[in-house]
């Protein structure tokens, strides 16, 4: 029976250089985002090179958006082998912790994180029809609490929560063979990572890739980049 994967926030950057990877795993990888119409183009052009991909409309901030997602992953599939929280927003350099833009905190922790859960939540009965779930928290060494360079209040605060809701729901699936891991891509050439960045999204989606493709005796509940774990 073919693999699935979700990856969200995924017509450009990291999101769409993991689906086009998993894809050449012979995953059925779903591409999902926002807006439909540079979705569609970006599953168009995966597609024409062969690979496996479909389009989904999916906001991660959207009870409904979320739950009309699960309605089709179920109905066209009946489960999902594979979700990658990978939508993120906001990298706030410059935005200061003591009189901050308070949109762009709510936008962060809404996005990075609650979506992220919402997303998980919603679509954890669907990872437990799979012989072998695996969530992947794309978080960030930026939100790490032992290596910080304190300058992206929102954004860190957002991936700190993201890897504390990685151990959260890691140790509630212990019992499950669903795995959850948190990964960090790098610095990457991205519309967030700028081009002054040192690394690829080929070399970014790699380590995702690692922790959305684990054994089941691979780890869960970690914190990792490049498959190497690193500080929380
Ligand atoms: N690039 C780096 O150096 C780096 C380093 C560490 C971690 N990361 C993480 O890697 C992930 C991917 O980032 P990237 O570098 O590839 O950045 P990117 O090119 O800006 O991609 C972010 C994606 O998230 C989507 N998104 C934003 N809000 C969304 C929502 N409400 N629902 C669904 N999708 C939404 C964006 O779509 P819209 O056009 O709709 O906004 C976009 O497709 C992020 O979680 C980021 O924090 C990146």
């Amino acid at each position: 029976m073919q693999k699935v994967a979700l990856v969200t926030g995924s017509y450009r950057g990291l999101g769409l250089e993991t689906v086009a990877q998993l894809a050449g795993l012979d995953f059925h990888a779903i591409i999902s985002g926002r807006r439909s119409e540079v979705g569609r183009v970006a599953a168009d052009s995966l597609a024409k090179k062969g690979l496996n991909v479909t389009y989904l409309d999916l906001d991660v901030t959207s009870d409904s958006s979320v739950a009309k997602a699960r309605d089709y992953i179920e109905g066209q599939f009946g489960k999902l082998d594979v979700l990658v929280n990978n939508a993120g927003i906001h990298y706030d350099l410059g935005n200061p912790s003591t009189s901050p833009n308070w949109k762009v905190v709510q936008e962060a922790i809404d996005i990075n994180f609650l979506g992220a859960w919402r997303v998980a939540v919603s679509l954890l009965g669907l990872l437990e029809k799979s012989e072998a779930g695996r969530i992947v928290n794309v978080s960030s060494g930026a939100g790490s609490l032992n290596d910080v360079t304190p300058g992206t209040p929102a954004y860190s605060t957002s991936k700190a929560a993201m890897n504390m809701l990685t151990i959260q729901l890691a140790a509630a699936l212990k019992s499950s063979s669903i795995k959850v891991n948190a990964v960090c891509p790098g610095w990457v050439r991205t519309e967030m990572g700028g081009p002054q960045a040192p690394r690829s999204v080929e070399e970014g989606a790699k380590g995702i890739v690692w922790a959305a493709t684990l054994d089941s005796d691979g780890p869960s509940g970690g914190f990792f980049r490049d498959g190497n774990a690193i500080a929380w």
